[in-house]
């Protein structure tokens, strides 16, 4: 007999992985990037998407935005929060949807329940950062973690968060700016730092063959620049996650599947190159033939 699907199972998601080389770690540092979760549920208690996070043995889980939806029940939501909290140290910023109430516009009312929605994500112990630099100690080395709110918190305030960022940015230390949306504070442009890690775009939410990048993205429009992947941003990176969201039923996805992205930090020196001969990554050992 065939057991039947359990009706909050959710599709699929795939797992996207990007590699990028940065001389400012010595061993590699593993992220994993949960976005525009929407509050979808993968499986009973989020198990699935917790057990592939497990499985990649992430050193921290990044959380840029839209994690939770007004329009649905916020059970699933917090599961995948308190899972995520038990699994490694969780970084939170906020989407639109943190702000609830889109169509409707934003409103004080619906500033003040995102600020309390914060406090709440603070005590499962996850950080919400608000322009703050924060560090996350690895094997590899530190990485110093930074955070802006979704511009529904008010324009002033987010170009206050972002400079403060932009200020605390240190020479040598990895630095990853975490911030909704791709397309706003000019493709983060200015930012001094190694990584800034998006999501908003839901992959252009159709892909189609021959297209690349997408149809539509909010805030973007018709065949956005920045629908989902890994792009160039002066010395540094901007990434995109693709999202977790299926549940949009007046724009479903097509050819676009929900992601995970794990995001690989990997160092271009080799740590091993003045010390241990016999430890010396290929690499290396070829270099000095
Ligand atoms: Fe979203």
């Amino acid at each position: 007999m065939r057991n039947s699907k359990p009706k909050d199972c959710g599709p699929g998601f795939r797992i996207r992985r990007y590699t990028v080389k940065t001389p400012k770690i010595s061993e590699e540092v593993r992220l994993a990037v949960a976005a525009d979760l929407h509050g979808c549920p993968y499986g009973e208690g989020q198990r699935r998407l917790l057990a592939a996070i497990r499985r990649e043995r992430a050193d921290a889980i990044l959380m840029p935005g839209d994690m939770y939806d007004d329009r649905d029940d916020d059970g699933p939501f917090w599961d995948f929060l308190q899972g995520a909290a038990a699994l490694a140290p969780c970084f939170y910023v906020t989407g639109n949807h943190e702000y609830g109430r889109c169509l409707e516009g934003v409103t004080n009312r619906s500033r003040a329940e995102a600020a309390a929605l914060k406090e709440k994500v603070r005590a499962l112990g996850i950080a919400v950062p608000e322009g703050e630099r924060l560090v996350l100690p690895t094997k590899g080395g530190r990485i110093a973690i930074m955070g802006i709110d979704d511009p529904f918190a008010g324009r002033n305030r987010v170009s206050e968060q972002y400079l403060r960022c932009c200020r605390q940015v240190r020479p040598g230390e990895y630095s990853i700016l975490l911030s909704h949306r791709p397309e706003k504070l000019g493709g983060y442009r200015y930012f001094p730092g190694d990584m800034v890690i998006c999501g908003h775009a839901h992959g252009g939410q159709w892909r189609l063959p021959g297209l690349r990048g997408g149809v539509y993205a909010p805030g973007q429009g018709l065949f956005p620049k920045y629908a989902g992947g890994l792009y160039r941003r002066g010395q540094g990176h901007l990434l995109v996650s693709c999202g977790l969201c299926y549940r949009y039923p007046e724009l479903p996805r097509f050819g676009n599947p929900p992601e995970l992205v794990i995001l690989r930090l990997i160092p271009s020196v080799c740590s091993s190159r003045k010390t241990d001969a016999a430890a010396k990554c290929k690499r290396c050992q070829s270099r000095e033939k």
